[in-house]
């Protein structure tokens, strides 16, 4: 049986990638591929509870550091009992987030120790590495004044302006040192941004 291909989409908050997977759900369907949609920190039931612990407001503060174990307690959940089985299965896995997250988030932004993030990686992973990461890319301003617009905000959102500048900062040096990412310009028309979108998905189907 040969192997699904692991995609992730990563960007800051209100960068749109979670609309632009309607559309992606869509090309998977008329293409025939068998795949499955999830998002971190979540996916499974036992992951989604560890989400709400990370994401919710509390008067006690989180420690950097439990914030970090818990992204990736909740990730060796997803792995085994979600991505791995699927990927095996042949399924392509989306997912709306994953480790690189972790460095950007925990490690850049928060001032993590990125080492220890790559020793957490290396023993939570196992190997499971997206075949590409779409990066949807928007100005802060731009990204932060569609999350103004929801009902509710997380704990992660409501963090300062200069927090998100440096996640988007670094998402942007990752691009440059790693090549699993294709970077998408996510202030452009929704059209726009699906067009760019298909192309690496056509890309990836060209290679499978
Ligand atoms: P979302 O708002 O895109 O659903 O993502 C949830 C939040 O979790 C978002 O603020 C980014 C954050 N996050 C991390 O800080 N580290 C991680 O490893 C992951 C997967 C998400």
């Amino acid at each position: 049986m040969r192997k699904g291909k692991f995609i992730t989409l990563e960007g800051g908050e209100g960068s749109g990638k979670s609309t632009c997977m309607a559309f992606i759900k869509a090309w998977l369907e008329e293409n025939n591929i068998e795949y499955i949609v999830t998002r971190e920190p979540g996916g499974t039931p036992l992951a989604e509870e560890i989400r709400s612990l990370i994401l919710s407001h509390r008067e006690e503060k989180m420690h950097d550091e439990t914030e970090l174990l818990l992204m990736f307690a909740a990730r060796s959940q997803h792995i085994n009992e979600k991505i791995k089985p699927a990927i095996e299965a042949g399924k392509w896995v989306i997912s709306d987030r994953f480790v690189d997250s972790s460095y950007v988030y925990q490690g850049a932004a928060r001032g993590g120790d990125l080492a220890q993030i790559d020793q957490l990686a290396a023993w939570v992973l196992q190997g499971c590495k997206p075949d590409r990461t779409l990066l949807f890319d928007v100005p802060v301003d731009v990204g932060l004044s569609r999350v103004a617009k929801r009902a509710q905000s997380d704990r992660l959102d409501d963090e300062p302006v200069a927090f998100h500048q440096m996640v988007r900062d670094a998402f942007l040096q990752r691009v440059k040192t790693n090549d699993h990412y294709a970077l998408i310009n996510a202030a452009q028309s929704i059209e726009r941004v699906n067009r760019d979108v298909k192309d690496q998905l056509e890309h990836l189907k060209a290679s499978f």
